[in-house]
């Protein structure tokens, strides 16, 4: 009985859609549909936009030697070749930059962190929509964060253009019988939300049963385990968790982003 997700007594088929989320890692070579990935990216130009500035787009990758070259970019995540279709949601301030030079507009403000900011909450957001429709549709998804280890050569890949950078990759598809993955655990709502002002005791006294949840979940599995905090620990004090990320302030720089 998981005792993080308190009962709901009211609900709809996107919330259903929502409840049931987990990440798919492995999938059939059955294609996505043409109207289904329509349906799906229709929904991500949906989610809302910071001040309605649309600084996102997203690039579907479904050649098989292109998602080969970028699984390889990633380090470990073998699932991207085997899915039919990989997007890559992009921060993307390129086109405000070339509309402000074609009116001999200096965007000044686009050089700062918040612009970088506004961009990759934005191409998130997208994502996410994108992840909810697909689900609904009876799909599976797996974000990349990986698709930023090798941002220089992803950007190749995809052709990307100078003020904009990988956020994000998602893979899609069938997912395969050989998919056992369940629904897994999460802080307590009562460590993540909180009426009209933070509370530390609350938000620390979540782990334990974290711990606890993510335990039995990995047990249910089959899948030794690590308690949750201890492989969390490992995570934020070795630098090769970075895996070369901790260079990506200069890569993304280099780009023409976040050079004020
Ligand atoms: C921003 C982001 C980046 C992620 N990157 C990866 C990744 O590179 N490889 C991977 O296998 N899973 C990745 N994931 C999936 C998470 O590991 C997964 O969401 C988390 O373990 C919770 O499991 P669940 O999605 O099944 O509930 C990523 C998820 C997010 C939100």
């Amino acid at each position: 009985m998981t005792q993080y997700r308190p009962a709901i007594t009211r609900t709809t088929s996107a919330i259903e859609t929502m409840l049931q989320h987990h990440s798919v890692r492995a999938f059939t070579n059955e294609p996505v549909p043409e109207d289904a990935l329509q349906a799906i990216l229709v929904s991500a130009l949906s989610a809302a936009t910071s001040s309605n500035q649309n600084s996102w787009s997203v690039v579907t990758v479904r050649d098989p030697e292109r998602k080969k070259r970028l699984m390889e970019s990633t380090g470990s995540n073998p699932f991207i070749a085997q899915a039919p279709v990989f997007f890559v949601w992009v921060a993307d301030l390129s086109r405000a930059h070339r509309l402000a030079e074609a009116q001999g507009v200096d965007p000044v403000v686009l050089h700062y962190q918040e612009a970088l900011l506004i961009a990759t909450v934005d191409a998130a957001l997208a994502a996410q929509n994108a992840v909810v429709a697909a689900e609904s549709l009876g799909l599976g998804t797996c974000y990349v964060g990986g698709i930023r280890t090798q941002i220089d050569t992803v950007s190749e890949l995809l052709n990307l253009p100078e003020y904009s950078y990988p956020v994000l990759g998602l893979s899609v598809g069938c997912p395969s019988p050989d998919d056992s993955a369940g629904v897994k655990p999460r802080l307590p709502l009562s460590a993540v939300a909180f009426d009209e002002q933070y509370d530390a005791t609350a938000a620390d006294a979540g782990i334990p049963v974290l711990e606890r949840e993510t335990s039995e979940y990995f047990a249910s599995q089959g899948v030794a385990h690590h308690s949750w905090s201890e492989k969390s620990l490992i995570r934020w004090s070795s630098m090769r968790a970075l895996r070369g990320r901790e260079n990506n302030r200069g890569v993304i720089a280099a780009r023409g982003l976040l050079d004020e």
